[in-house]
């Protein structure tokens, strides 16, 4: 996962590093003289998010170091914010069509709710919840891995099937990378949380006579 990430990272960075439209990877449209503009603002700061990401989850170098931690975490976060707003208008201004746009955004609103719950709930000092929440919000940066192997896969699939269409293989790409990335972790994140515990005994009792009260009388 660390090296496809580091991998990803570098190579979408190295496209927009010129600065020339001509080297992006999607169509840019040449009416709209921000659109080129959105993409660079949006991949450079999203790749540090990237390659940041595995760091944070490794045990060991947060135990080490935490100041690290919470320095990597704010870049992170600061990062994310950036390519959000990007993101918001690369997303307006794409030429990949609705259904990838619809894709995206719901990706954008999933990546904003999951990157405030996990500043929240650090705030507050719930680690184990910001540590669910950090889990779900990378789980979403990392869309962008999968995003380009099913690309990749879909590009190569075209060879045997010519029917099918670039725009057909990028916008499934983009909705199996969305929909893996938000259900993959809730796996792991119900795998490793703590069985719910039994309510103590009075509560228990409490919570049965409210039932039965709610009984009705002829069915008792
Ligand atoms: C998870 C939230 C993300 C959202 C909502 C998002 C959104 C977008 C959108 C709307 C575009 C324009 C696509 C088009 O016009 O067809 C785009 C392009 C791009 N994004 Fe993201 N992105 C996200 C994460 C990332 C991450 C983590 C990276 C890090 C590698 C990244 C790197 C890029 C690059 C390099 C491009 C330009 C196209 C390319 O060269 O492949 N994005 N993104």
């Amino acid at each position: 996962m660390t090296l496809s990430a580091v991998g990803i990272a570098l190579f979408s960075v190295i496209a927009y590093l010129s600065g020339d439209p001509a080297r992006s990877r999607i169509p840019i449209d040449p009416e709209i003289a921000t659109h080129y503009l959105s993409v660079v603002a949006h991949a450079l700061p999203a790749s540090l998010a990237l390659l940041i990401g595995p760091f944070q989850f490794a045990t060991p170098l947060r135990n080490s170091f935490p100041r690290v931690h919470r320095i990597l975490g704010r870049v992170y976060m600061v990062s994310i914010v950036f390519a959000t707003i990007a993101a918001v208008f690369a997303t307006a201004f794409t030429l990949d069509g609705v259904p990838v746009q619809v894709g995206f955004t719901l990706l954008i609103a999933a990546w904003t709710y999951t990157l405030v719950q996990g500043y929240r709930t650090i705030r507050r000092g719930q680690v184990q919840l910001h540590r669910i929440w950090m889990i779900r919000n990378y789980s979403l940066t990392f869309a962008a891995v999968l995003l380009r192997a099913f690309l990749g896969l879909g590009l190569a699939l075209q060879r045997s099937f010519p029917g099918l269409t670039f725009a057909e293989i990028y916008s499934s790409s983009v909705w199996a990378s969305v929909l893996i990335c938000v259900i993959v972790p809730e796996y792991f994140i119900l795998q490793r949380s703590p069985a719910p515990r039994a309510a103590p005994r009075g509560r228990r009792e409490n919570t049965r006579s409210t039932n039965a009260a709610a009984i009705p009388v002829r069915s008792r």
